[in-house]
């Protein structure tokens, strides 16, 4: 397996991905939790070192444990990763005034096992920088193997012990080639098969899972979309009875979403489900607030009061599984010296594990979405539920800007519910990452048969995406804008009128708060 060590790049978790694809498993590590110990414990056959905001020219800043550099395995460090290994192995890093940004021509000077199947010696190759420092002097040892105008040290490599350096990033897709560099360091120069499936992940999990449970009682938080089903059926098929899961209705979730969980839980999987129906409870500590950010926690807060009571009933549990994906880590964790800021309090069961004394089995923490979905596939979950759109934590709360209230849900939950039905008949359910209503707090006038209407106005989003860490509106043609809109004007009283956003992300978010 292959370790990333990750020095805060926004983009990391694309080298996890391109290297996925390419059929080698690989895990990122933050590098201030890279020691001896988890070297010697994950035994990596290469190391990829990410890029990184900081710079290695100023004090502190972060570093690669020492010990990589004597394992005789291949290191490929890439922006700040190419820097630190020069600042370590005896070369230096300056701070330029050409900074280069976006794309840049990158001209090969020497043949090199990393560009293979690339542009000739002396021909270009489009590639995407982003930096303000670079290399000024290698290390004993290196040659430059390409350069760009602005980055004379653009790749490096020491063949003999198999260490390169880029100062672009291969991981993103505006480096035409960048696959497949990526794809020559792991198959050519570190020698993987590419020989790793889900089929392999699946089972490498589920002994993973037993060893960390043993004997233990195990609870689930159910939010009925696929990641938390993914986690769950996991996990019971490693552990079977030890897994209880718990489904909180808070009153803010889809029309019929409720019934779908209980029955694929109960009927087709047979795994022990408490459903709590709790929203009297969420809507009553949610009279009067407006603020995103307080919704959010008194709804996370929630969830916990009710999952401590739940986890008692079935006589105590010492682990809780969350569906956690890799992008959720990155979003909402920051590390020292990393720069991920908290754009959102992303909901899930924070704060439950230190207040019960919990142990958290997170079996997806390393996988992308579509991977999770790959995953539920493998494992025999239906095709409904696997395709299924991501639904928040905070469910319809979030959707339902300034004061939440009974008859804006119900207005909310059948406008979404034909939004849907629409979006379903038309066959573009599954060319779309997420869709779904918003109902805004505020009323305008309208007019229908003779008569004046003042009602609420419905905001349509829908957006593609691969991770949601990015994402474009989706093209409906205006037919189909037109035909939705009318028929949730005509079917649900108190809306008089629909809009759709045509945000993308960023600068907008996917959800509305
Ligand atoms: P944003 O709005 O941050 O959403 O662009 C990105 C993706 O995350 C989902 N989302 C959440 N999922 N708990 C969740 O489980 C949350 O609190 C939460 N907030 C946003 C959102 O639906 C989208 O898929």
């Amino acid at each position: 397996q292959l370790l990333i060590i990750d020095f805060g790049s926004q983009v990391t978790k694309l080298i996890a991905r391109r290297v996925r694809e390419s059929g080698v498993y690989s895990e990122v590590h933050p590098y201030n939790r890279v020691d001896a110990k988890l070297l010697k414990s994950f035994n990596p056959k290469a190391i990829i070192l990410s890029g990184g905001p900081s710079s290695v020219t100023g004090i502190g800043t972060p570093r690669a444990d020492e010990a990589i550099w004597t394992l005789g395995v291949p290191v490929l460090g890439i922006c700040y990763g190419q820097q630190t290994m020069c600042a370590q192995l005896g070369g230096s890093v300056e701070a330029s005034n050409d900074q280069e940004f976006g794309r840049a021509d990158l001209s090969i000077v020497k043949d090199s096992p990393l560009f293979a199947g690339l542009a000739k010696v002396g021909a270009d190759e489009r590639v995407w920088m982003s930096h303000g420092d670079r290399v000024s002097k290698m290390p004993e040892g290196f040659e430059i193997i390409a350069k760009s105008p602005n980055a004379p040290f653009a790749a490096i490599a020491d063949e003999s012990r198999d260490f390169y350096g880029l100062q672009f990033h291969p991981e993103v897709v505006h480096t035409r080639n960048g696959a497949m560099i990526l794809r020559n360091f792991t198959h050519n120069i570190a020698g993987f098969k590419g020989d790793w499936t889900m089929s392999a992940f699946k089972d490498e999990m589920i002994v993973a899972i037993q060893k960390q449970v043993g004997e233990g009682k195990v609870i689930c938080g159910l939010s009925g979309g696929v990641d938390s089903s993914v986690a769950a059926i996991l996990i019971h098929e490693a552990i079977g009875d030890q897994l209880t899961c718990v489904y909180v209705d808070t009153g803010m979730m889809r029309k019929g979403e409720s019934e779908q969980v209980t029955s694929l839980f109960r009927d087709h999987y047979d795994i022990n489900l408490i459903h709590v129906d709790a929203g009297e409870e969420f809507l009553g500590l949610l009279e009067g607030v407006s603020d995103p950010e307080q919704k959010r926690k008194i709804i996370g807060g929630t969830f916990i009061d009710i999952f401590e009571r739940e986890a008692k009933s079935i006589g105590g549990a010492k682990f809780l599984a969350q569906g956690t994906l890799y992008p959720d880590v990155i979003e909402s964790v920051s590390f020292d010296g990393g720069p991920s800021v908290t754009i959102k309090s992303h909901h899930n069961v924070g704060g439950l594990p230190e207040r019960m004394d919990l142990e958290l089995v997170e079996p997806l923490r390393e996988l992308f979405k579509d991977e999770v979905r790959a995953l539920g596939r493998e494992l025999g979950l239906h095709a409904d539920f696997v395709e299924r759109h991501p639904f928040p934590g905070p469910g319809l709360a979030i959707r339902c800007p300034g004061e939440i209230t009974a008859e804006r849900l119900n207005i909310l939950r059948d406008a979404d519910a034909i939004y849907l039905d629409q979006i379903r008949k038309h066959g573009l359910y599954n060319d779309i990452w997420q869709a779904f209503a918003v109902i805004l707090p505020v009323k305008t006038v309208g007019v229908m048969g003779d008569g004046r209407t003042y009602d609420y106005v419905l905001a349509l989003r829908a957006v593609t995406s691969t991770d949601g860490m990015t994402a474009d509106y989706y093209p409906y043609t205006h037919e189909f804008l037109g035909e939705t809109a009318t028929r949730i004007i005509n079917e649900v009283r108190g809306v008089n009128r629909v809009v759709y956003d045509v945000t993308s992300k960023p600068p907008g978010t996917i959800e509305w708060e």
